[in-house]
């Protein structure tokens, strides 16, 4: 099975998200154009996904411009970038992947285009090649904080799919299975897209890692059960304070852990700390069409024409997280100071 993202013969070689876990269906991406529909659509997501998959849409869009001097190559280059970073307005990873190869890009205006060409693409790859050991890291440091036998819960999907790697919160579960710690997961379904249900129990399953899942209103009642040692979610953008948006459904575990004085952690890489926003209240939160909460795989769940929410992820305060898990360390109250130390490793 080829992985979640990969480049080959100069195109980005994609799993459609979307159709799992019905049909595994690969699609392959020419331009840079297809790469950010695909994420605007969710054919990828998961925040380290979205950021490689967006310096893949930057290295295909350097190896298909027209220009061949410097000032036209980097009018095409700007328009793709502006086209990748409208994609999804959430997942820091995007804006710090673009960030990345744009930098590159302009440090090397001096050397001729098609030099400039190879070392975007290039980077690319290198982006990639981190996110995998990041992820390696994580998953080390993150199996500590647990003990065996562990129950523990997580939403949405953290796993291979949403990164290059084995994933952030998924990796840490992984790390603890192959152990033989002896975990059980109790995974959320994750509406309205079934990030949870879709994706969370395919990786488990393929992993034969032992675990439950249950709808997300369930999570209450089977804290109150006493069976949780852990929950374990992954990051979309995490603030200067450690106010975290992730997958909507994350903050009212976050509270129900508190409740029932259970850790909360959150697992992700140093490239969604966004240190540029001091507090969650900064956060572009995504609003996604209203048809995900009104449907079911296009079936009608709800009567027609009527007005939904529909945010694709919240903000869980600082307060609230036990720990944020990163590739640099388990970073600890108070965030401010620790989040910021640790940038500079
Ligand atoms: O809308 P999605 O599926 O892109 O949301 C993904 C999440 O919220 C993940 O939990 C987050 O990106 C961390 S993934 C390693």
């Amino acid at each position: 099975m080829l992985p979640t993202i990969a480049w080959k013969n100069n195109k980005v070689i994609m799993i459609d998200q979307r159709k799992l876990p019905a049909k595994e269906i690969y699609v392959t991406h020419s331009n840079y154009k297809q790469v950010a529909a695909s994420i605007k659509s969710l054919l990828v997501r998961g925040a380290p996904a979205i950021g490689v998959a967006a310096a893949m849409g930057v290295a295909l869009a350097a190896l298909r411009a027209n220009s061949k001097k410097w000032t036209g190559f980097v009018r095409e280059m700007k328009q793709a970038l502006a086209v990748l970073r409208a994609s999804r307005p959430t997942a820091v990873n995007l804006f710090w992947a673009c960030d990345r190869m744009e930098k590159l890009m302009l440090r090397y205006s001096f050397m001729p285009v098609a030099d400039i060409k190879k070392l975007l693409v290039k980077e690319a790859l290198l982006i990639e090649k981190e996110d995998i050991k990041t992820n390696a890291r994580m998953a080390e440091y993150g199996s500590k904080l647990f003990k065996k036998g562990s129950t523990i819960m997580t939403i949405c999907n953290t796993g291979a799919l949403a990164t290059a790697g084995i994933g952030t919160a998924f990796g840490v579960l992984h790390r603890l299975h192959k152990k033989g710690m002896k975990i059980n997961v109790i995974a959320c379904e994750t509406r309205p897209v079934l990030q949870g249900a879709r994706l969370t129990a395919w990786e488990l399953k393929k992993n034969k890692i032992p675990f439950r899942l249950i709808t997300d209103n369930m999570a209450g009642i089977i804290m109150s059960r006493g069976i949780v040692d852990g929950v374990i979610a992954g990051a979309d953008r995490i603030t200067a304070n450690g106010d975290t948006a992730n997958k909507i459904g994350t903050y009212q575990l976050a509270i129900l852990a508190r409740h029932f004085r259970i850790p909360f952690y959150i697992c992700a890489p140093y490239s969604t700390v966004d240190l540029k926003l001091k507090s969650g209240k900064q956060i572009p939160i995504e609003e996604r069409n209203p048809e995900e909460v009104t449907h079911i795989f296009g079936v009608p769940t709800a009567p027609k024409g009527i007005k939904v929410y529909n945010p694709a992820f919240d903000v869980t305060e600082n307060r609230l997280i036990s720990g944020i898990i990163t590739e640099r360390g388990v970073i600890r109250q108070p965030y401010s100071k620790n989040l910021r130390l640790n940038s500079k490793k």
